[in-house]
């Protein structure tokens, strides 16, 4: 992974007078939030005339994507599979995109319809898409369905599964073939990278002065269903051949570093320096879920790295996750860029800047956590269209994207998604400076569950579920899993939750936004162990300038009447600029 240094400050003076204005109140609030803010202001082109393109900088704790120059947060959302596959299927859906206060979306590129036959290419799909991306200012990460998505290969072109032949699939134990390519045939990994390589020369011709295009998703939850692995001649040869020298000199060069899940694999088997993949890995499927993600890693480096010859963007792949009823590599793509192969796809695939979960599991915290391990950056590619996680994945996880499957479904301004979308779009740079040095932090209240607690500085926000919440907004009939009310569908309505952002600009000076929640706040200093507000502002972002809508105290922020501070947030999310004071 190549990352360059951050230059927050480095943008042209246009951004001092936006700042100047905003200045007005609360003088002494906001030197760290201004700096914020100057970049939000900013012009988009760089000072060298043409927009870079997207990369990748770690800035302090985190990562973040840069488009024009400047750290960008993607309000994102994924099209359904197909949606894209003409511009005249898609063209009625970007508008609501934009209105549902999206600035990303996530178009399929399928090869089949790319290259119908070998060597002619046919861009007028994606030539669409980006016509209409660009009239409601939009950008696109474009996901290439070559060789595999969802494990099969039902996106190559017809003239490539009609020859199984020249362009092998993989095996089962009793030799009969399965609709995945094979990761062991150069012809398939030739020809997917002749036609991404095609791609990403057309995305630079049409589109390198223009940016729209910020990423690239390799395949989509690539690995081997049914079984753990490839059993074809070839796989079963390279199985029984010695492991890698490269993988060998990677496990033993980052030893230290490697995942606990990979270290055990490895130990298991006694730490071998060399051997076959038994040898090294032991017998059992482990040994084939190493190899697996050891091939798919190979295979597409090969082609990411063709790629960014010919346009550098940020290349990424997506996980289809462990599902609580799986038992084996193989009832989930074996070899995918699950949690536990990670170490697996770092060796192989120095060319892919991250690996990605697709989130549908209530355990939204715990896998955003397995894949931050190590500098692994957190970008959503597919997820439930749930307000409260999108707040809670950028202000507490680090998140650099949250995406929504099945996008189009759900394009309303009035939606949830597309209010908490208008929020987070406003305080997008605040969140963004405020993630590198840890002083932006999320909570979400289950209803029924226990207040949430985050500390910032010297206060504690206390939050509970608040007036705004009703249980007949619950959706109907509410499944529990560990606790957390679930949709059956992942276009489904969310659970409604009390959730917020809160960011700290001062030593008593933050913004807090989110939806649904009574919030108390405690001093921590003994010499001043009560707070109260100095003065609250609810309002929003203009142009990068605050606008006060409301001064609020009395019925609208609740009764204070002990050593505590009181807010309260609507149903409807919104942005309060709040300045505290402590005293004894
Ligand atoms: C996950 C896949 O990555 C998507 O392309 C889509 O097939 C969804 N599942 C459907 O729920």
């Amino acid at each position: 992974m190549k990352l360059r240094a951050v230059k927050w400050l480095s943008e042209p003076r246009a951004g001092v007078q936006c700042l100047q204005k905003q200045m007005t109140n609360f003088a002494s609030f906001i030197l760290i939030g201004a700096l914020a803010l100057m970049t939000a202001c900013s012009p988009t082109k760089t000072t060298t005339g043409g927009p870079s393109p997207a990369h990748l900088e770690k800035n302090g704790a985190v990562t973040h994507l840069i488009v024009n120059g400047k750290p960008y947060l993607a309000l994102a959302g994924e099209l359904l599979n197909n949606a894209a596959s003409t511009a005249e299927n898609a063209h009625p859906a970007w508008a609501g995109l934009a209105k549902a206060n999206l600035n990303t979306v996530l178009v399929g590129v399928g090869w089949g319809w790319t290259e119908p036959e070998q060597g002619r290419f046919d861009f007028t799909a994606l030539d669409g898409a980006l016509q209409d991306a660009r009239a409601n200012h939009l950008h696109l990460v474009l996901l290439w369905f070559g060789s595999w998505k969802n494990g099969t290969s039902s996106y190559p072109p017809a003239w490539v599964k009609r020859n199984p032949d020249k362009y092998p699939v993989a095996r089962d134990k009793d030799g009969r073939g399965r609709e995945i390519l094979s990761t062991l045939s150069t012809a398939n990994r030739d020809a997917d990278a002749a036609a991404y390589a095609a791609l990403m020369r057309h995305v630079r011709q049409v589109d390198s002065t223009t940016g729209t295009v910020i990423m690239i998703q390799m395949e989509n939850e690539v690995g081997v269903l049914g079984d753990s692995r490839d059993r074809s001649k070839e796989a079963n040869e390279a199985f029984a051949a010695p492991v890698p020298r490269e993988l060998m000199d990677y496990l033993q060069k980052h030893k230290d570093t490697l995942l606990p899940e990979t270290r055990k694999l490895w130990d298991s088997a006694g730490g071998k320096m060399s051997g076959t993949w038994e040898e090294v890995f032991g017998k059992g499927t482990g040994a084939d879920e190493a190899f697996m993600a050891w091939h798919y890693a190979t295979y597409m480096n090969y082609i990411t790295e063709i790629g960014k010859k010919e346009y550098p963007l940020p290349v990424y792949v997506n996980a289809w996750l462990v599902q609580p009823q799986d038992k084996k590599p193989g009832d989930y793509p074996s070899g995918g860029p699950q949690a536990h192969n990670h170490d697996f796809w770092r060796a192989g695939a120095p060319q892919i800047d991250f690996l990605s979960p697709d989130i549908y599991l209530p355990d939204f915290a715990g896998i955003a956590a397995a894949y931050s391990r190590n500098g692994n950056p957190l970008f959503i590619p597919e997820t439930r269209p749930d307000p409260a996680n999108a707040f809670y994945a950028f202000g507490q996880l680090n998140a650099q994207m949250y995406s929504p499957f099945a996008i189009e479904r759900r394009v309303s301004d009035d939606d949830p998604l597309g209010k908490a979308y208008a929020v987070l779009q406003q305080l997008a740079p605040l969140i963004l400076q405020h993630q590198e040095d840890g002083t932006v932090r999320a909570l979400i209240v289950e209803p029924g569950a226990p207040p949430q607690k985050v500390q910032l500085g010297n206060y504690v926000f206390d939050a509970a579920m608040g007036r705004g919440w009703r249980a007949a907004q619950l959706p109907s009939p509410a499944k529990s899993v560990a606790g957390v009310p679930q949709t059956a569908s992942p276009f489904g309505p969310p659970p409604v939750r009390g959730y917020a952002i809160i960011i700290q600009t001062g030593a008593d000076d933050f913004w807090v936004a989110g939806a649904n929640l009574n919030i108390k706040v405690a001093s921590t200093l003994p010499t001043a162990p009560m707070a109260s507000l100095a003065a609250v502002e609810e309002g929003k972002f203009e142009n990068s300038q605050w606008i006060v809508g409301r001064h609020l105290a009395g019925d609208d922020t609740g009764m204070g009447g002990d050593d505590r501070a009181s807010l309260q947030l609507t149903a409807d999310p919104t942005i309060l600029r709040v300045s505290l004071y402590s005293y004894r």
